[in-house]
């Protein structure tokens, strides 16, 4: 049998090196707008806001690139979380990832949107290109998605805010490999459940035996 080969569609989008205003097209999909700090609403700028503040908190003495994300529940509640690096290399935590985390630790996993601001601090002409989350947080943000069966809204925002280009999760990971591969699409809310009261059940026998101070 012979190879299939495939054949590569032109690539309509410009390199990574592209102007700002060109911002929009190198993310793929036509929807992904560039937006203006005025077109976002209230909460959208408070989550802009947000992300940027605790990029302040970034641990990134490797990259020397600060990330901050700040994830809406839809409940209004923001959760925030800052990149991790480490002395071994993969081990670093992306600050999608630690938001994320910070919002399932908080029992508010149902995410409605997240905004990243991320640039290079160590020079300051690094604040102008718009951070987009990399592959691994995108695969954790679908299915995030997934839970909630809705979509999540991204604001992807360079250091300066004069670039904000808004995506949904489903055009930055189309067709995403989730829960629904391995046929457990609805089995968490009631495993979910089991743990819960498998908790509560360990927290009454420590009162018990007096080892959980009350
Ligand atoms: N980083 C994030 O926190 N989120 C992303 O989506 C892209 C990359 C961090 C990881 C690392 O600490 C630094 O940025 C450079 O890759």
């Amino acid at each position: 049998m012979g190879c299939a080969h495939i054949h590569a569609r032109p690539d309509p989008r410009p390199t990574l090196e592209a102007p700002d205003d060109d911002a929009y097209l190198w993310l793929g999909a036509p929807r992904e707008v560039a937006i203006d700090w005025s077109e976002l609403d209230n909460p959208d700028r408070e989550l802009v806001e947000r992300a940027l503040e605790v990029s302040a908190r970034a641990y990134a003495p490797y990259s020397l690139f600060a990330v901050g994300a700040a994830i809406r529940s839809r409940s209004g509640s923001v959760y925030t979380g800052a990149n991790l690096e480490n002395a071994s290399s993969g081990l670093t935590i992306c600050a999608e990832a630690a938001a994320l985390a910070a919002a399932n630790a908080a029992g508010d996993f149902a995410v409605e949107a997240i905004a990243i601001v991320g640039f290079s601090f160590a020079d300051t002409a690094g604040a102008s290109r718009v951070v987009v989350p990399c592959g691994s947080c995108r695969q954790l943000i679908s299915e995030a998605a997934s839970l909630t069966q809705s979509d999540v809204r991204i604001l992807c925002c360079n250091g300066e805010l004069s670039n904000i280009v808004e995506a949904t999760i489903s055009q930055l990971l189309p067709n995403p490999f989730g829960p629904d591969n391995l046929g457990l699409p609805h089995q968490w809310p009631r495993l979910q459940a089991k743990l819960q009261a498998r908790v509560k059940e360990l927290i009454d026998l420590g009162l018990r035996k007096g080892q959980v101070p009350r």
